[in-house]
């Protein structure tokens, strides 16, 4: 209830921003949109003035599936306020979005705001240079991928959403849930000296992020990030609330520390540096993956892709893995959808839209880093019990099977991603 509550809430403010504004302005409206929803204008025969075209430089997968750069059109412009609701009927229609375009209060206003897009635009051209998607580590991931077992995911959710009322930011329950994942993460890398694990503090709350550091032996600079979020929520939570969270995101936090165990246990040493992320306080705004993005960024850390692992073990539909396109990276997003089809042949692949910056992977995609976000089903398909005291593995059928494809998911990219190309050929003598 809470959740369809806070998310309603979020989803009308985005549309208010398409309608609401144009009942305030007069007849003639400034707004911007990119070419699809102007040729959409122009066909619906809509009065236009003052069109100023302006050029956006994207980051864009060509055929080959690498990133490139291309300029988009936007367009800046007076419109007759009756066809912005026909507009927008179109744009849900045809584009299946709401974004399509933007209503400005001035002409200096959406300069300002086609300015700010292309400083995000070329912010994503800024990644490292030299990331490639290719498939090439099949010796590795072939002989990983079959050591992950379902019975860890399962428990690991179950202690996560039974041994904590909740894991809210500023509870007791949130604060120990971090500091017993830190002990467990511990326990996960010892002997290994080329692994770390460290709290990551936030100024303002007390629950802690957990970050565990695999070193690359020869690119440890390139960062590869998996990560989803410790916290959990049911809306107004305080000390005794019980928010047992097991799908959101429990199942997220279970699938990526099972990938981690696989690679610590066999021994596996990526070239580019693997970390793995317990993020605090996401249910109250992204706040600890923001904290955590914004710090990489202001230090000019190289991460090379990041994947988010949020609610990964109901499955409300007959697909097994809905990749989500907005706040996400296509070119990653294609790499991923490769490396289900090369690895997991028989899972069904489909995409959806959240519609705002629903998780983790928006801090990260907002400060300019490549991001994807793969999710347990499409959008209104996906588990209706969380952000309550039901959000319990029962609803998954007390196992994790689901989630278990997350983790071949996630352990293929880590291992394809993290080893920065094929491996050096072996001396042939
Ligand atoms: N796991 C959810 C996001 C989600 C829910 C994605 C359902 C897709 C379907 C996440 O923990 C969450 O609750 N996000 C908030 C927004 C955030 C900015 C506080 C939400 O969706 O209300
Ligand atoms: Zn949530």
């Amino acid at each position: 209830m809470m959740k369809k509550l806070h998310r309603a809430a979020l989803v009308s403010s985005t549309l208010a921003t398409c309608f609401v504004a144009s009942a305030q302005a007069g007849p003639m409206v400034w707004a911007s949109m990119g070419e699809d929803a102007y040729r959409l204008l122009r066909r619906a025969g809509a009065q236009l003035e003052q069109v100023e075209p302006h050029s956006v430089a994207i980051q864009a997968p060509a055929a080959d599936g690498r990133v490139g750069t291309r300029n988009e059109s936007v367009y800046l412009m007076q419109v007759d306020e009756e066809a912005l609701p026909r507009l927008s009927h179109e744009v849900h229609e045809n584009l299946k979005k709401c974004g399509g375009f933007m209503l400005h209060t001035s002409r200096a206003e959406g300069r300002k705001v086609v300015a700010q897009f292309r400083d995000a635009a070329a912010k994503q051209a800024n990644q490292p240079a030299g990331v490639s998607y290719g498939i090439d580590d099949q010796a590795e991931v072939n002989a990983l991928m079959p050591q992950l077992q379902e019975s860890n995911i399962r428990s690991t959710i179950v202690k996560l959403s039974t041994e904590y009322k909740n894991r809210y930011y500023t509870t007791t329950g949130g604060v120990g849930s971090s500091n017993d994942l830190l002990t467990t993460w511990k326990q996960l890398a010892a002997g290994r000296d080329d692994v770390t694990v460290k709290q990551f503090t936030h100024p303002s709350w007390p629950q802690k992020s957990v970050i565990l550091t695999i070193k690359g032996t020869t690119n440890p600079g390139k960062i590869v990030v998996i990560g989803g979020h410790l916290d959990s929520t049911i809306g107004w939570t305080n000390e005794n609330s019980i928010a047992p969270g097991a799908d959101d995101d429990a199942s997220g936090i279970a699938t990526l520390q099972e990938v981690m165990r696989v690679l610590l246990s066999s021994n596996y040493k990526p070239r580019r540096t693997l970390q793995f992320m317990a993020y605090a306080a996401e249910e109250v705004g992204l706040k600890g993956s923001q904290g955590i993005a914004a710090d990489y960024q202001s230090k000019g850390k190289k991460v090379v892709g990041v994947l988010q692992l949020d609610m990964t073990n109901y499955q409300g539909a007959a697909s097994d893995i809905t990749m989500i396109t907005d706040y996400t990276n296509s070119a990653q997003n294609k790499f991923l959808k490769d490396l289900a089809a090369h690895y997991m042949p028989s899972y069904n692949v489909n995409e959806s839209r959240c519609g705002y910056a629903c998780s983790d992977h928006a801090s990260w995609t907002n400060r300019g880093f490549v991001a994807s976000f793969p999710f347990e089903a499409p959008m209104g398909d996906d588990n209706p019990y969380i952000h309550t005291p039901n959000d319990t593995i029962s609803k998954s059928g007390n196992n994790a099977n689901h989630a278990l494809k997350f983790a071949k998911l996630a352990l293929a990219y880590a291992v394809e991603l993290g080893s920065d190309g094929p491996a050096p050929k072996a001396d042939t003598k």
